[in-house]
């Protein structure tokens, strides 16, 4: 059963049934206003933090779904009848009414096809501005001149998700609207910069601002009072709840069309004003909608593929990125799962989900990757959860809002978090994502910029790497492999003091790495040093961690193997099996019987299982793991986020028809008529789908906020089109099925663009014989080129003679 379908063209998803089981969601906004919206127009809005911050107001887990949202109602003054603009919240017979919705890159349009009137409300959030345009089109399709009223909706939050949801002898009487000049302002009283405002390109005929008033007593958005009755009723009162609502009536002629804009932004009614001049004039909307969608092209052009996989090619050219760039952005805390109650930057998360953006959002990646240099202590594990601004210098946090609540402020020593909250994995990434940066940029000097530690002091970038990988060689258990820690990728494998092979695999992996990066820049030193050390960890992990077939997981604290064939449970991993192979530690003989253990064991149409035989028998000395469910979430469902390491690995080998067996199965794409079973949005990766040991098989949950999404992202790219660089030029690897015939990417990189044709004469999966490069052959890698300059290289696949 299918919902709608993906139109390449506009880079959009056209939702035709509104009637889905879950809400598909769509993000707003790219920079500091963000709002979450479902197919049904539900969501909210915050303002920089969805914890401390909100604007407008979510119940989640709520009933009925997705409630309250940015809504627009309309109504027959002539029958009285009334209706809204996205399905729900009225939710008009459908058998009577149409109700499409296109997500696209950063906005989302609602259309409505009901009784002759063709509406239309489309949100976005330009740019560089604090405000949420909804940008409403109506148009009268009948024969009868129509008199019709309009009523924009939302319900403001009090600015804080806590006191949104507690302590409400106070927070009931923090905030307050009114009306003026048209427009309506919401303030937080506490705070001198807390005001939001709600404004449009008409003078209202009525207005409301306090919730009650205009849903009526013992109602809902589905059938609200002043909707009802055609008329708001003025109402604006200090403390309570508050709602938006402006007001218009007008008559549409039979053909005529209208447009009316809406606007919804951060900041005082002064601002709204200004505003409100612009953006009630059509064609400066038009125009920020034009500049949103030339941001996401030039984002987008970056990497560009033409494959005969019409999947890969629509969600790697437009979703995929997408989604990784979401991640990026609002890390963890902000869906309709996050619901902003646990804000900040993960470690792990963070430094996993920039290494997919290096190409797209430099900036960004910029700017986290220094956020996560300053989370790092200078002993060199990383502050598992954390507040970027917790470490900003002492001069920009002057000024800081305090509320009446007494909320202790953290110091340095209680942000510290001691190593029994370690986690054993969350640095190690990091290494891998500086270096990708520097890859990518060409800055070389990062490595040497000076930055702090979470605990106190500074050192240099290179430094900080050094501190990690000398961490993890520092933390080990009675085997000589790293200890698990609080937990490693895995939150739910808890081994405290027993030993994580993942994470010694990951050490292996992140000291090649620096490797390669102090050889390149002459550091001779650290080049033996740590060779050394690489050497030491390879043979340690080989000699303790083959269990035969595969490699172990890990071992308890009590010297119990973990993922063994000894165990009766979770006797397979999928996390250090794939990286056993990735981080080169596995001979190439072990390599291919481990992955091929996977196939047999953990394969399934929807992608990989994360462990097998799930676990049913509870054991603490392994984890929380034990305590799940079967068949969900870490115990044994098809997690999403190391499926692409199996991509990454099976490429490593030179087995492109199985990695793109694996990757079909996962692909979202792929489940687009299957909506009965998998639910969830057909263009976004989630955290897990159910597996085998579960009743719902298949069911895929956790849209949007997954690392997923940056690895998929990174494994197709790198892995199976093989384009990658290292420090000095552009290499090109595909890995691929034997029967594609070839396939080409536009690749910008250091200014320059690369048009790549890969052919593929022999039918190979992997290897190349040939690079063409404008006409001359050359050996790889590519070396940069001139700013602004474009070039050709053709790539022949197959063996050297
Ligand atoms: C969630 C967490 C991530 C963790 C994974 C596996 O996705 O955000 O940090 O690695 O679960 O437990």
């Amino acid at each position: 059963m299918r919902y709608g379908y993906f139109d390449n063209q506009n880079r959009e998803y056209v939702i035709e049934r509104p009637d889905i089981p879950v809400s598909w969601t769509n993000y707003l906004g790219v920079k500091d206003l963000c709002t979450v919206i479902s197919h049904n127009a539900g969501g909210y809005s915050f303002y920089k933090s969805a914890e401390h911050r909100r604007i407008t107001r979510f119940r989640q887990n709520g009933v009925p779904l997705d409630r309250p949202g940015h809504y627009v109602y309309l109504r027959d003054d002539d029958s009285e009848d009334y209706w809204s603009v996205s399905w729900q919240p009225v939710g008009k017979n459908l058998n009577q009414a149409v109700y499409h919705c296109h997500h696209g890159l950063s906005y989302s349009r609602f259309i409505c096809d009901y009784n002759d009137i063709y509406a239309e409300q489309r949100l976005f959030i330009p740019v560089n501005e604090d405000v949420e345009l909804w940008d409403l089109r109506l148009k009268n399709n009948g024969s009868k001149v129509r008199q019709l009223s309009i009523f924009p909706y939302l319900e403001f939050s009090f600015h804080h998700v806590e006191m949104d949801n507690q302590n409400l002898q106070m927070s009931f009487y923090a905030t307050g609207a009114d009306y003026q000049e048209g427009i309506i302002e919401y303030d937080l009283y506490y705070e001198p910069e807390e005001y939001y405002y709600f404004a449009s390109s008409f003078r209202p005929d009525s207005y409301d601002t306090v919730r009650e008033k205009f849903l009526g007593n013992y109602r809902t958005e589905s059938n609200p009072r002043a909707v009802e009755r055609g008329e708001c009723h003025n109402s604006v009162e200090l403390g309570g709840n508050h709602c938006a609502c402006l007001h218009k009536r007008l008559n549409l002629s039979p053909g005529e069309e209208t447009r009316l804009i809406f606007m919804l932004g951060a900041g005082r009614r002064e601002a709204g004003k200004k505003i409100k001049e612009k953006y009630s004039q059509a064609a400066k909307v038009d125009r920020a909608f034009l500049n949103l969608r030339e941001y996401w092209e030039g984002k987008l052009a970056a990497f560009q593929c033409r494959t005969p996989h019409q999947g890969l090619d629509t969600m790697l050219n437009t979703w995929n990125l997408y989604q990784a760039e979401t991640c990026v952005n609002w890390s963890r805390f902000a869906s309709f799962i996050e619901v902003g109650g646990r804000t900040g930057l993960g470690y792990r998360d963070t430094a996993q989900d920039v290494m997919a953006v290096s190409h797209s959002n430099p900036e960004m990646s910029r700017q986290r990757l220094l956020e996560l240099l300053r989370g790092l202590t200078s002993q060199g594990y990383g502050i598992h959860l954390f507040e970027p601004e917790w470490f900003d210098p002492e001069e920009k946090k002057k000024g800081k809002f305090k509320s009446p609540t007494v909320v202790p402020e953290r110091k340095p020593d209680n942000i510290v978090h001691g190593l029994e909250e370690a986690c054993s994995d969350d640095a190690l990434w990091l290494v891998p994502a500086v270096c990708d940066y520097i890859k990518e940029s060409g800055e070389l000097e990062f490595f040497d910029e000076m930055v702090s530690y979470a605990d106190g002091g500074q050192a240099t970038v290179y430094e900080h790497l050094k501190r990690i990988l000398d961490f993890s060689a520092e933390q080990l258990g009675p085997n000589g492999i790293c200890k698990g820690l609080r937990a490693d990728w895995n939150d739910c494998l808890n081994l405290g003091g027993g030993e994580s092979a993942l994470v010694s695999f990951l050490h292996h992996h992140a000291l090649l790495v620096f490797i390669e990066a102090a050889a390149y820049l002459g550091r001779e030193g650290d080049v033996g040093q740590y060779r050394k050390l690489a050497r030491e960890v390879k043979r340690v992990c080989e000699e303790k961690l083959w269990d035969g077939s595969w490699y172990l997981r890990g071992i308890t604290a009590r010297g119990k193997k973990i993922g063994s064939q000894e165990n009766k449970e979770g006797r397979l991993h999928l996390e250090s099996n794939t990286w056993a192979v990735i981080s080169g530690v596995a001979s190439e003989e072990r390599a291919r019987l481990c992955l091929d253990a996977i196939y047999k064991h953990l394969y399934s149409t929807y992608g990989l299982h994360l462990l097998w035989p799930a676990y049913s028998e509870v054991d603490d000395n392994i984890g929380f793991v034990t305590r799940v469910y079967q068949g969900i979430k870490e115990n044994g469902a098809i997690f999403s986020h190391p499926n692409p390491w199996a991509w990454i690995a099976e490429c490593k080998m030179g087995r492109g028809k199985r990695a793109m067996k694996y990757y079909n199965a996962l692909l979202p794409f792929n489940q687009n008529d299957r909506i009965e079973i998998r639910q969830a949005e057909p263009y976004s990766y989630c955290q897990f789908v159910m597996g085998r040991d579960h009743s719902a098989f298949g069911r895929a949950r956790h849209p949007w906020l997954t690392g997923t999404a940056g690895w998929a992202y990174t494994a197709v790219s790198r892995w199976i089109l093989g384009i990658r660089l290292n420090f000095d030029g552009l290499i090109i690897d595909p890995c691929i099925p034997a029967d594609w015939p070839g396939f080409e990417v536009t690749r910008c990189w250091r200014g320059a663009t690369f048009r790549i044709i890969v052919k593929n004469p022999d039918g190979v999966e992997k290897g190349v014989r040939e690079v063409i490069l404008d006409g001359k052959q050359i050996e790889l890698p590519v070396p940069p080129q001139k700013k602004g300059s474009e070039h050709e290289v053709v790539v022949i696949m197959g063996t050297r003679p």
